[in-house]
């Protein structure tokens, strides 16, 4: 089991209100699958992946990464963690704007052999056709081209899972089935592939796609289709 999550919930206080933005999630993902969960706007699909990703901690349940706790780690060790073993990739890509295409690549390189973690970031980047932008910084980009830089850093450390929140919500077509294809290999690889999306189109991708409404998983018998498998 690559990816655990037992009884997450986490509650937002807006004004005098709180909202329960996950409530209770509990699911398993496996070497080889990409599961996809799907719901409209405000339903707790980022915030459920933040918990999942070591970004933000859960007001109860637990996560399990390759059988480790992140939010049982110190923010050193956790920070650490993130960066060698998740792959994230975000709808507004995230990319370091002053850095250039290699630079961001590298972003997860910490204090590994600079000269051999160049050569894979450069390795990465032609994989994702962008040799030609090496040194341009992202406002310099497309918008598909960002996705892949982004793409390409979070393959960076070959992690087992892959975390991915409407990965191509602002793309178009042709880079939307790059970025979806990538995610597909990466699991015929071994890893795991967790993305959270309102799109139908893109969920057709994942071999399973669960619903999401009110921060709750929506019961299987009513949402689960086998795709592909
Ligand atoms: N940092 C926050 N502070 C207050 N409310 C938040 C915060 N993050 C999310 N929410 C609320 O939690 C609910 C779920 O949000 P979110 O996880 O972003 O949904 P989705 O990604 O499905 O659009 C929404 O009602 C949103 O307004
Ligand atoms: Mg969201």
């Amino acid at each position: 089991m690559l990816l655990e999550l037992v009884e997450l919930s986490k509650s937002f206080k807006s004004g005098s209100q709180r909202v329960q933005a996950v409530d209770g999630i509990s699911l398993t993902v496996d070497a080889g699958e990409f599961l996809a969960i799907k719901g409209p706007s405000g339903c707790g699909k980022s915030t459920l992946l933040l918990m999942v990703g070591g970004l933000l901690s859960p007001d109860t349940g637990k996560v399990l990464i390759e059988g480790t706790d992140p939010y049982a780690l110190s923010n050193d060790q956790r920070a650490r963690f993130r960066s060698t073993h998740l792959g994230f990739v975000f709808q507004q890509f995230h990319l370091v704007p002053y850095l250039s295409v290699l630079d961001n690549v590298l972003t997860p390189a910490l204090a590994t052999n600079l000269a051999e973690a160049k050569e894979r970031a450069n390795a990465l980047i032609s994989q994702f056709g962008l040799e030609h932008r090496l040194h341009h910084t992202p406002v310099e980009l497309s918008t598909g081209e960002k996705q892949r830089v982004a793409l390409a850093r979070a393959l960076f450390h070959q992690p087992k899972v892959l975390l991915a929140d409407e990965p191509t919500g602002n793309l178009d077509a042709e880079n939307s089935e790059i970025v979806l294809n990538t995610l597909k290999q990466f699991t015929q690889n071994g890893g795991c592939v967790l993305m959270v999306s309102h799109d139908d189109q893109a969920v057709q991708s994942a071999q399973k796609v669960l619903g999401i409404k009110d921060g709750r998983l929506q019961p299987h018998s009513e949402t689960e289709t086998l795709i592909n498998s």
